[in-house]
């Protein structure tokens, strides 16, 4: 694709006050996308009034709203928990439902552009199924063997311990789309599934450790992982996906989970 050029789609603004708060004019700079129109991407500028504590899926709402339906862009719960508005925000993967105006430098243009790695089907949507194929391939399950057991399956409060870091994940794909290896390679598993088994392969009720570690013995898997720490960052639910990821290492080594 070449370079893409800014467009502007201007309203003209005056900061304003509104209900005792002070607005500011924001310039969100989208990087717009549609295959159906022109073939390469293009930047197009929109100006809007915000609440500098407003967040930024609030501002692409207004843009979708008030200046351009035909903006297209994920999002469903808006507090941070179905992980469908991973974009690029500034230059940094973010949710746009957790990132606050006043915290991307409202000063300047706001930049916004789909998450890297993936296809990306129109503006801010990219193609999901390699990433979700991967969380499907190492077994997201509990696996057991044996009868069905009469009541729930026990665990001491240190064996939960072990793996709770990695059940906070929401699956939002900010982290793998951050990775450089997974930007060169698709193939590669990348931190969102290696997290996802861990969070088994450390279940003591779960069976299936050496299977996971196995798929992600391949060469696809765990040691393309050149630990650039990009992916911890990421992470909007503060999961410590590098630390993750050399625990399953370890475990491939030591044969001890
Ligand atoms: S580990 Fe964090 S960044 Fe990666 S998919 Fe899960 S929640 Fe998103
Ligand atoms: S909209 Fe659900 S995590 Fe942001």
């Amino acid at each position: 694709m070449s370079t893409p050029t800014v467009e502007k789609h201007s309203a003209a603004l005056d900061a304003a006050e509104v209900g005792g708060v002070k607005l500011i004019t924001v310039t969100l700079r989208i990087r717009r996308f549609n295959p159906e129109e022109l073939p390469d991407p293009v930047w197009v500028d929109y100006q809007l009034e915000m609440d500098p504590k407003e967040r930024v899926l609030d501002a692409l709402n207004k843009v979708k709203w008030e200046q351009d339906g035909t903006l297209t862009y994920r999002r469903s719960c808006a507090h941070g928990i179905c992980g469908s508005d991973a974009m690029r925000i500034n230059g940094r993967n973010r949710l746009a439902c957790k990132t606050l105006i006043k915290d991307v430098n409202p000063e300047q243009p706001i930049t916004i552009e789909a998450i890297k790695g993936l296809t990306v089907l129109k503006d801010l949507i990219v193609d999901m199924d390699p990433f979700f194929q991967a969380y499907k391939d190492v077994m997201p399950f509990l696996i057991t063997s044996g009868n069905e057991p009469t009541r729930e399956r026990l665990q001491t409060a240190e064996d939960r311990e072990r793996f709770d870091d990695t059940t906070k994940c929401i699956l939002c794909a900010a982290c793998t789309s951050s990775c450089p290896v997974f930007w060169n390679d698709g193939q590669y598993f990348g931190p969102a599934a290696i997290v996802n088994a861990h969070r088994f392969i450390f279940d003591s009720r779960d069976e299936g450790a050496e299977q996971r570690l196995e798929i992600l013995n391949d060469r696809e898997g765990v040691w393309r992982c050149r630990t650039t720490f990009n992916c911890s960052e990421a992470c909007p639910r503060g999961i410590e996906v590098t630390k993750a990821i050399q625990e399953v290492k370890r475990a491939l080594v030591t044969r001890r989970f």
